[in-house]
């Protein structure tokens, strides 16, 4: 990097000038498919604006209509109906055109096959065909949880844009994605499909998921409307339960995010909130989402969301399930049949009005003209083949997986390897995982193609003379220590050992809540022995959730976690163990030091005690820090950085921005890119704010010894909150803010800010 002209600091900033309201309403309205949004859509949802409905019907509108107006009740009813693959599927239903979509139909004959079916029907309407596509459709990223540790948006708009263009190119035309659920809970398995902890992160990276998914051809669901992040105890699927205004302040503003950058649709959550079911609550679907941000899309209730209202109590059989969740604004029904069933005598009875079907079916009718469904060509098998796992797509994977891995410790410089290495003993069942690699709901990635740890690093071994021996010592679950003894004299023998350990993809994601955060199975007593031998070991770490490695972490030469790291996981983590790249990743969760600290994450509120060291009645546990492992933020590099300097820019209020400078010095040896990090206080209000938040940050590249300037920018109407009542406002006075590389940043400034704002709800 020495010698290279500099470049000015890449500049993240969560807000832009308002869009003109013509040019918003453009762009909520007929958007081409496939056409590049431009980035600035993604940070649209701090526009406290309602979205203003199209003033003239549009030509999408007027075909609509048109189309309505010749629909039988069945037919129309049928639209709202989600059908799945699978042993229900019941292709007279799509022949009749009584299906709206269909799901996990995923390769292009298949998806032929379909749409014929319903372009026989009566009408012909096509379906909507959707498939869970979060990390990737057969070239797979990194999951979503790593792709925000690179606190860089642009790089998932990229991820989810090329997954979308796999996807379209088989037929594929709707994603299940993004999540946009904020949890502070890893023992939530869930954690690993969203953003992490951090509101400002998580609108970010939903927003720009959205763009890329909808520019590479796919329409968005944004999911899971709203509050199962925060399900009690971690357990999936149990209730939460949420303040209005932490609902307003933490779990809302991603979705809403989602939705200014052009989601199609929202699903609602299985999980109940208050008391109230997802698919129930109309004050958040009907509402929020549609009255106070002008959501035009449609509604989709989750698998079996409409059905299990009765599990949840709420409904008393399937007529009355249906009829709720119809009325309190879900349009389409997954995989529980209640709506086709049912509906049709709802309305013949006049329990549902029929103005409130031709609503819905508006809505779908709309997204499916919007995408140039009508009339589509059926997929070519042949295209969809050559528009997967193209070398474009898998570079893009990889520069994703080194950009996500997160180096935890570093003892001694004992990465990237030296020329002291001249032997490699690499260890871990999952180090030839190579459908482990690819994470939860990893679409149609196949194991095969993925490149695995163990072929990435003996790759890169030969090309620099480096012996590698892989001993597993266990397979991924590690049941059996069978294989400790081989791994063992492996290690003795190599100048260092990598042990990639952690959970194989079945332990994260859907259903897999755990109630420890402990390596699983044996794991933890191969690596002990691993230890014991005296050489450096790196640990590897693979999942979906930071994991606990107790005290044997100090005895540790390396710590990297690399989460599922996708198709090309083997050569991104060579690439970082032997130096050709940096590992780029800083973490979108705090990391606890044991699962008694979760929920965890950094923007505590104050207590009315504050810790003291020596007064018990203050915040604090009796046997364990508050504090976490590792912040929400950091991560190493291979060099080290400085911040001084810090300027706050003046201003006055209203709609400006504040505007932090300080200087950054890379004050080591190599060269290397630093996320410089803002966090913002607002040390008296009416409402007790938390300690620090993230407002800004700022990635920036220094050659060894470089100082440059970054600035942050925060607008001021982002440093505000909500009140129960759904008001929002920002309170004049003095601000503390906070400049660093992780959430504990030291350089201190304050600005004081003279008005106010303060916005009604809606
Ligand atoms: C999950 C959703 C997913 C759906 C379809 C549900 O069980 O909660 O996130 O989109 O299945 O696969």
């Amino acid at each position: 990097m020495e010698g290279r002209p500099p470049r000015p600091a890449a500049t993240i900033t969560p807000d832009v000038a308002p869009l003109p309201r013509r040019a918003l309403a453009a762009y909520i309205g007929p958007v081409p498919f496939g056409a590049p949004m431009p980035r600035l859509l993604a940070v649209l949802a701090l526009a406290a604006l309602p979205l203003p409905a199209l003033a003239q019907p549009s030509a999408i509108d007027a075909q609509v209509e048109a189309l309505l107006a010749r629909m039988t009740l069945e037919e129309q009813v049928g639209q709202l109906h989600l059908g799945s693959n699978g042993p229900g599927f019941r292709p007279d239903a799509a022949r009749a055109g009584l299906v709206g979509g269909l799901m996990n139909f995923n390769d292009a004959p298949d998806v032929a096959r379909v749409q014929a079916l319903a372009r026989e029907s009566r009408l012909g309407i096509p379906l909507l065909i959707g498939l869970d596509i979060l990390q990737g459709f057969r070239t797979i990223f990194p999951v979503p949880l790593a792709q925000a540790a690179t606190f860089d948006p642009a790089l998932a708009r990229q991820a989810a844009y090329l997954s979308a263009r796999e996807a379209a190119a088989a037929g594929v035309n709707w994603t299940f994605a993004p999540m946009a659920d904020l949890s502070r809970d890893p023992r939530w398995g869930r954690i690993v499909e969203g953003s992490g902890e951090d509101p400002l992160l998580n609108r970010l990276f939903t927003a720009a998921r959205v763009e890329g998914f909808r520019a590479g051809g796919l329409a968005t669901s944004l999911k899971h409307y709203v509050g199962y992040g925060a399900v009690q105890g971690g357990r999936d699927y149990d209730a939460t339960e949420i303040g209005p205004a932490d609902l307003r302040d933490l779990h809302l503003p991603a979705f809403k995010a989602g939705v200014a950058a052009g989601a199609e649709s929202v699903m609602t959550s299985l999980n109940a909130l208050d008391g109230v079911p997802g698919a129930v609550n109309e004050a958040l679907v009907e509402g929020v989402l549609r009255r106070e941000w002008g959501f035009r899309g449609f509604v989709v209730s989750d698998w079996d969301g409409v059905k299990e209202l009765m599990a949840h109590g709420v409904a008393a059989d399937g007529a009355e399930a249906a009829r709720k969740a119809f009325l309190a604004g879900v349009d389409m029904d997954m995989e529980s049949g209640l709506f086709a069933r049912h509906l049709p005598d709802e309305i013949k009875a006049g329990r549902v009005p029929e103005a409130r079907l031709d609503e819905s079916v508006r809505r779908i009718l709309r997204v499916k003209a919007q995408m140039g469904l009508f009339g589509q060509p059926d997929p070519d098998p042949q295209a969809a083949n050559r528009a997967i796992l193209t070398p474009e797509a898998r570079a893009a994977a990889r520069e994703a997986a080194r950009r996500s891995m997160v180096l935890l410790r570093n003892e001694g410089g004992a990465l990237p390897f030296g020329p002291s290495v001249r032997s490699v003993a690499l260890v871990g069942g999952l180090a030839t995982a190579g459908g482990d690699q690819l994470g939860p709901h990893a679409a149609r990635g196949w194991p095969d193609e993925s490149v695995t740890i163990l072929r990435g690093l003996r790759e890169r071994a030969a090309q620099g003379g480096v012996a590698l021996a892989y001993a597993p010592g266990c397979d991924g679950e590690c049941r059996s220590a069978d294989g400790f003894a081989a791994a063992v004299e492996a290690a003795r023998a190599a100048d260092v050992a990598v042990a990639v350990l952690g959970e194989v993809r079945t332990q994260s994601g859907e259903a897999a809540s755990r109630v420890s955060l402990d390596l699983p199975g044996r794991q933890a007593e191969l690596l002990d022995a691993l230890v014991a031998t005296g050489k450096p070991v790196v640990v590897a770490l693979m999942g979906g959730r930071p994991l606990t490695l107790g005290a044997r972490l100090d005895r540790l030469a390396g710590l990297i976690m690399v989460w599922y790291p996708g198709t090309e996981g083997g050569p991104a983590l060579a690439d970082v163990l032997f130096g050709d790249a940096e590992p780029g990743g800083r973490l979108p969760v705090s990391w606890p030091r044991t699962v008694g600290q979760v929920p965890i994450h950094y923007s505590r509120a104050p207590s009315g005690r504050p810790t003291q060291a020596d007064n018990r009645f203050t915040l604090q546990y009796m046997d364990e820090s508050l504090e976490p492992l590792f912040p929400f933020g950091f991560g190493l590099s291979y060099t080290s950085f400085a911040y001084s300097d810090l300027r706050v820019s003046p201003l006055n209020g209203g709609e400006g921005e504040v505007e932090v400078r300080a200087r950054v010095t890379n004050t080591g040896r190599r060269p290397g890119r630093e996320v410089a990090q803002l966090y913002v206080r607002d040390p008296v209000a009416t409402r007790s704010r938390p300690l620090r938040e993230l407002k800004a940050f700022a990635a920036v590249e220094l050659a060894p010894g470089e100082t440059r300037e970054v600035t942050l920018r925060a607008p001021v109407r982002d440093l505000g909150f909500h009140l129960a009542d759904g008001t929002y406002v920002v309170e004049p006075g003095l601000f503390e803010v906070y400049v660093g590389g992780d959430a504990r940043a030291s350089l201190r400034g304050e600005f004081n800010l003279r008005e106010g704002l303060r916005v009604p709800r809606g």
